[in-house]
C-alpha cells in the first residue's frame, strides 16, 4: 500500500457462502477494515469492498443438499456475512453479491471484450476437477491420481465442451509485471512463490462450465446457453464489475485497487489468473497483492469435521472485539500461519493491552487528579522533555512503511515502543518526587508528556481499535479525525490544555479462559467418509501430513557421541532462541567436520527422547539405499526454521 494517490481501493476475498464466516474470514477482513480505516484518517477517498461469492457447484450442491434453491441458500448465508461484519463494525463501503444483476452484466461484458480480443477460444476439456476448490487439476497434479493437491478432498473427472482463456499467452507480459513491481505482491517470499509456478509454464485456463447452471450465462452475443462462467471468473471480475464495469462504469476512477488481501490458498487466482484477464481487458493491474496466513488450532488446520473451527463471534463476544482484532493483528507476522489458542489471547490482553496501553490512561488520570485537578498543559512539555518527543516522532515517521508493507504486526510493535517510552519516563522523572521538592510545573510537564505520547498513540492505533481510542481520545479531550491526524501527528502538534476525563479501566485483566474448549468431534463410525477410507488404505490426508512440523535447521556443531559408533550430538538452529540438540544415527556416513554449517530437514514435533543417556530434540530425515545414507537438504540455503511443507 502507498498513499501516493489520492484514492484508495482496498478489498477483501468474496467468501463463498456454502459455509458460515469463520475465524479466517474475519482475520482477512479485518486487516482491510484497518487499512480502510487509516486511508481515510490519512486523507484519502476510500472505497473498501466486501461481499459474498454465490455461483459455482459447490454452492449449488450446497444448496441441494439442504434442500434449498441456490438463490434461497445463498441469500441466507450471504446475510450473515453482512450481518457479522456489522456487528464487528466492519467499515465497508459496499457489499458486491455475485447474483447482482450489476454484476452478471459487467462479467458477461469482460468476456465479450476477451473474447473479440482472440484470448477466448472454444475447445474440450479433459481433466479433473476440485469442487471443493473450484479448481482443474491435470491428472500429474494430483496426489495417488485422484486426490486435490490444495485440500486432499477426492477430485471427479470433467470431460466437457469448454471456452478456454489463453493464459498462456500472459505468461511473459506476467513475469515482467512482478519482476517491475517489487511489491505487486507481499510478502516476498509469496511473491517468489508465483514467480516460481508462472516460470513452470502456464496452460490455457477452462473459463465455462456445462454440467451445472448455477454461474452467469455467457453473453448474447455468442450464444451458446449451455455454458456458464467458471466461478472464479466470475469471481475475480467483482472487483471490477462493484465499480461499474461494464455497466455505469460510476466509480471506475477508483481502479487499480490499493490493495487485494486473500488468504496464501487463493493467492494464484489472484496474482497470476486475474492480472491476466485484467490485461486482457486492457486494464491497469492492482497495486498490490497481499496474501496472509492461515490460522490453526493446535496446529492443525480448521475443519468442521474436526469440530475445531473458532467462531469469531464468539471469541469477541468472550474478550471484546477489539481486543480481538489486535490480538489477530498483532499475534502473526502477515503471510505467516498462525496458531489460536485462548492463552495467547489472554496474555495479549493483560500485558500489552491493559499493563502497557489501559494502566497508562489510569496513571495519567490519577497523577492529573492528584496534583493539578485533571488539568493537563503542554505548553512546558518541550522545555523539558524534548527529548521524549523527538523520540516518539521518530518511531512514527517509521510507522507508515510497515503498514503499507502489511506488516501489521511490525506496525503495532514498533508503535508500542511510544508506551513503552511513556511507561519509562514516568519512572525515570517520578513526578511524586517533584511534587514533594515543590516541582509542580516539572511534575506536570512529565503528566502532559505522557499524555500527548498516548494521544499519538491512540491515533496511530485507531484503526486497530477504532472505539477503545475514541474513548482513549475523549478522555483526552480530542476526537480521532483527519484534522486531529494532521494536527498531532503530521504537523507533530501538541494537546491543547484540557480537563482529562475520569474512564473505567479500559482492558479489566482476564484470570482465566473464557470459552468452553471446543469438544472433539469423533469421526462418524457408521459412515464410509474419505477419512475412513483414506485409513483404510494407508493413505493420509493433508491434514494428518501437516500433523509432522519439519522444518530447515542448520547445524551448528557436531561431535561423535562417546562409546557409539553410529551416533552424532549435533546443535542444530530452527530459528529458536536456542539450538536443539538431536542425536542422529548417522556416523558411518558423514563426519562431524562435514556437517557443520550445511542445512538439513528437521521433524521439530517429536517428543525429546534419551538416546544412550543424550537427550535428543528432533530428527533429521534421511534417505537409505544399498549403496549408504544421503541427508536430506533444501535445494537452496533457507533462513534457519523456514517450515517446510
Ligand atoms: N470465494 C473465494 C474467493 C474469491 S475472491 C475473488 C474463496 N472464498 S472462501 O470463503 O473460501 O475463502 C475466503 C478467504 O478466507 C480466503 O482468503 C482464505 O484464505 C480465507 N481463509 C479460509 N480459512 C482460513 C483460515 N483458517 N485462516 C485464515 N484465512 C483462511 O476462497
Amino acid at each position: 500500500m502507498s498513499n501516493d494517490c489520492k484514492k484508495a481501493y482496498i478489498t477483501t476475498p468474496i467468501y463463498y457462502v456454502n459455509d458460515v464466516p469463520h475465524i479466517g474470514h474475519a482475520y482477512t477482513t479485518i486487516i482491510a477494515d484497518t487499512l480502510a480505516r487509516y486511508s481515510r484518517m490519512i486523507g484519502l477517498e476510500t472505497l473498501f469492498l466486501t461481499g459474498t461469492d454465490e455461483h459455482g457447484q459447490k454452492i449449488q450442491e450446497a444448496a441441494q443438499k439442504r434442500g434449498k434453491k441456490p438463490q434461497e441458500y445463498a441469500d441466507e448465508i450471504s446475510a450473515k456475512f453482512r450481518d457479522l461484519w456489522d456487528y464487528f463494525d466492519i467499515s465497508y463501503d459496499k457489499f458486491i453479491r455475485t447474483t447482482d444483476e450489476k454484476h452478471k452484466l459487467g462479467v458477461q461484458k469482460a468476456f465479450e471484450v476477451m473474447y473479440e480480443k482472440g484470448d477466448i477460444y472454444k475447445d474440450n476439456y479433459e481433466g479433473f476437477y476440485c469442487v471443493s476448490c473450484e479448481t482443474f487439476f491435470t491428472k500429474t497434479q494430483l496426489i495417488d491420481n485422484e486426490f486435490c493437491p490444495d485440500c486432499g478432498k477426492p477430485t471427479s473427472i470433467v470431460k466437457e465442451e469448454s471456452y478456454f482463456f489463453r493464459l498462456s499467452k500472459y505468461e511473459d507480459a506476467l513475469l515482467a509485471w512482478y519482476e517491475d513491481k517489487e511489491k505487486c505482491i507481499l510478502p516476498k517470499a509469496k511473491k517468489n512463490e508465483v514467480i516460481n509456478f508462472v516460470k513452470q509454464g502456464l496452460h490455457d485456463l477452462s473459463i465455462t462450465r456445462t454440467s451445472f447452471d448455477w454461474g452467469v450465462k455467457l453473453p448474447e452475443s455468442i450464444n451458446d446457453p449451455k455454458h456458464v462462467m467458471y466461478v472464479w471468473l466470475d469471481a475475480l471480475m467483482n472487483y471490477i464489475t462493484a465499480l461499474g464495469y461494464g455497466t455505469d462504469e460510476k466509480d471506475m476512477d477508483f481502479w487499480p485497487a490499493t490493495v487485494h488481501l486473500v488468504g496464501k490458498d487463493i493467492l494464484r487466482f489472484h496474482a497470476v489468473y486475474w492480472p491476466a484477464f485484467l490485461m486482457s481487458l486492457g486494464l491497469e493491474l492492482p497495486k498490490h497483492i497481499g496474501a496472509h496466513g492461515w490460522w490453526t488450532r493446535n496446529g492443525e488446520k480448521m475443519s468442521k469435521s474436526k469440530g475445531n473451527v473458532v467462531n469469531p463471534r464468539e471469541v469477541a463476544d468472550a474478550y471484546g472485539l477489539e481486543n480481538f482484532r489486535y490480538f489477530m493483528l498483532r499475534e502473526v507476522p502477515f503471510g505467516q500461519d498462525g496458531d489460536f489458542s485462548q492463552k495467547a489471547l489472554i496474555d495479549r490482553i493483560n500485558s500489552d493491552l491493559s499493563n502497557d496501553l489501559g494502566n497508562l490512561l489510569n496513571r495519567i488520570i490519577g497523577m492529573s487528579g492528584k496534583y493539578n485537578d485533571f488539568v493537563i498543559d503542554s505548553s512546558d512539555v518541550l522545555r523539558f522533555h524534548e527529548k521524549e518527543i523527538k523520540e516518539a516522532e521518530a518511531i512514527i515517521e517509521t510507522l507508515p512503511a510497515y503498514l503499507y508493507d502489511l506488516q501489521l504486526n511490525r506496525y503495532l510493535e514498533e508503535l508500542w515502543k511510544i508506551l513503552t517510552l511513556a511507561n519509562q519516563s514516568i519512572a525515570v522523572y517520578e513526578p511524586w518526587v517533584k511534587i514533594k521538592e515543590g516541582k509542580k510545573e516539572e511534575a506536570m510537564a512529565l503528566v502532559a508528556l505522557v499524555a500527548n505520547l498516548l494521544a499519538k498513540t491512540a491515533l496511530m492505533l485507531s484503526p486497530v481499535m477504532p472505539k477503545t481510542c475514541e474513548t482513549i481520545a475523549d478522555a483526552l479531550g480530542f476526537t480521532i479525525n483527519h484534522e486531529h491526524y494532521r494536527r498531532l501527528i503530521e504537523e507533530k502538534a501538541l494537546l491543547h490544555t484540557f480537563m482529562i476525563k475520569k474512564v473505567p479501566p479500559l482492558f479489566p485483566k482476564i484470570e482465566k479462559e473464557l470459552l468452553k474448549s471446543e469438544p472433539k468431534t469423533a469421526t462418524p463410525a457408521s459412515k464410509e467418509t474419505t477419512k475412513n477410507r483414506l485409513d483404510k488404505e494407508g493413505l493420509i490426508t493433508i491434514d494428518q501430513f501437516f500433523q509432522t512440523k519439519l522444518k530447515i535447521g542448520t547445524i551448528l556443531e557436531a561431535e561423535a557421541v562417546a562409546k557409539s559408533d553410529r551416533l552424532l550430538k549435533l546443535k542444530v538452529d530452527l530459528g529458536e532462541p536456542e539450538p536443539r540438540q538431536i542425536i542422529a544415527g548417522i556416523r558411518p556416513y558423514y563426519t562431524p567436520e562435514a556437517l557443520v554449517d550445511t542445512q538439513v530437514c528437521v521433524v521439530a514435533n517429536l517428543k525429546p527422547a534419551k538416546i544412550m543417556g543424550h537427550l535428543s530434540e528432533g530428527m533429521l530425515l534421511a534417505a537409505k539405499d544399498d549403496e549408504g545414507l544421503a541427508l536430506i537438504r533444501p535445494e537452496k540455503r533457507k533462513k534457519s526454521g523456514t517450515p517446510v511443507g
